[in-house]
């Protein structure tokens, strides 16, 4: 398809209204390497997001990533172009099950996975991300931490962290829990040369499978600096096909998985929302003030 007169009509938008675009690393190359003022993993994003003198910013990613946006900006308008990208992780948690776990481990710190809902960073103590869990968890000074929703991040981490108890949820990224040792298996049995990076999102026995494992702005500094001649990331599709373009002497090979609340966003959702200053991101006030903190707590630790 032509992605030209969207790009055209995105960029004047951008100028016209004082708008930033918020790129996730699974956002499709028409959108990643085009329209972009910012990409990056989640934690690049909200520490953007916190830095930002737009008027506007328009989140190209999931729902969760608009909210922290909008958390750390809360006078500026905030813009999702698709208000159904939501997020298994994110679903897979209230802030009810929060308040129960605090109940059954008093005393115990919750550590956030950003993929969670306001609702649920507001009973928190503090966020991380996958690039920084390690990080946070350690800045806490405990031997013992809640760590939710993402079951895989927390076995991942604790397994890093032996001294540390980590009290997991069972939540589960719907991209990530679909891989299996054997897809790393297959791939180095025919490309013998291959370099494996897996997001911490999978399953511990998948990460035990692969040459690496981080976050996706991680796995995309591991390809710059190293320059492997082969390289599998076992994370979702667009994240290959985005760092290829920057890396046309590297071959990518599969296999990949599809996140269908990322793929909602395509650059004539972006269009309009830009247009139509549609859909705006609030959250109650209340929930807000006190989820700010758990978020800006993680951004303190640096
Ligand atoms: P990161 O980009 O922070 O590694 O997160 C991956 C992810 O699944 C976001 O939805
Ligand atoms: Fe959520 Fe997984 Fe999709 Fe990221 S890739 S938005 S963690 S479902």
């Amino acid at each position: 398809p032509s992605f030209a007169s969207d790009i055209e009509a995105i960029l004047a938008l951008k100028r016209e209204r004082n708008a930033v675009i918020l790129a996730h690393n699974y956002q499709t190359p028409e959108i990643f390497h085009t329209v972009a003022d910012i990409v990056g993993d989640s934690l690049a994003l909200a520490r953007e997001a916190a830095k930002s003198n737009a008027d506007v910013i328009v989140l190209a990613g999931v729902h969760f990533m608009a909210e922290t946006a909008k958390l750390l900006n809360p006078e500026k308008t905030v813009l999702i172009p698709d208000m159904e990208a939501g997020c298994s992780l994110a679903e897979s948690i209230t802030a009810e099950d929060v308040r129960e776990l605090r109940k059954r481990h008093p005393g115990v710190p919750v550590v956030t996975y950003v993929n969670t809902s306001a609702a649920v960073k507001a009973e928190s103590d503090i966020c991380c991300t996958s690039g920084n869990a390690k990080k946070v968890i350690a800045s806490l000074g405990v031997d013992r931490v809640i760590m939710l929703p993402d079951e895989f991040l927390a076995q991942n981490t604790a397994a890093q962290m032996p001294d540390i108890e980590i009290i997991t949820w069972k939540g589960h990224c719907e991209v990530h829990e679909r891989f299996t040792p054997q897809d790393i298996r297959d791939v180095r049995e025919s490309y013998p040369d291959v370099v494996v990076l897996a997001h911490p999102e999978a399953p511990p026995e998948v990460v035990a499978e692969a040459d690496f494992a981080g976050s996706t702005a991680r796995m995309a500094e591991f390809v710059g600096e190293k320059r492997p001649s082969r390289v599998a990331l076992i994370t979702e599709c667009s994240m290959s096909d985005n760092v290829a373009a920057l890396y046309p002497e590297i071959e990518f090979v599969r296999p990949c998985n599809l996140c269908p609340h990322m793929k909602r966003i395509t650059l004539p959702k972006i269009r309009q929302a830009l247009e139509q200053r549609r859909h705006e991101v609030t959250i109650d006030p209340a929930v807000a003030e006190k989820a700010r903190l758990a978020v800006e707590r993680m951004l303190a630790v640096g």
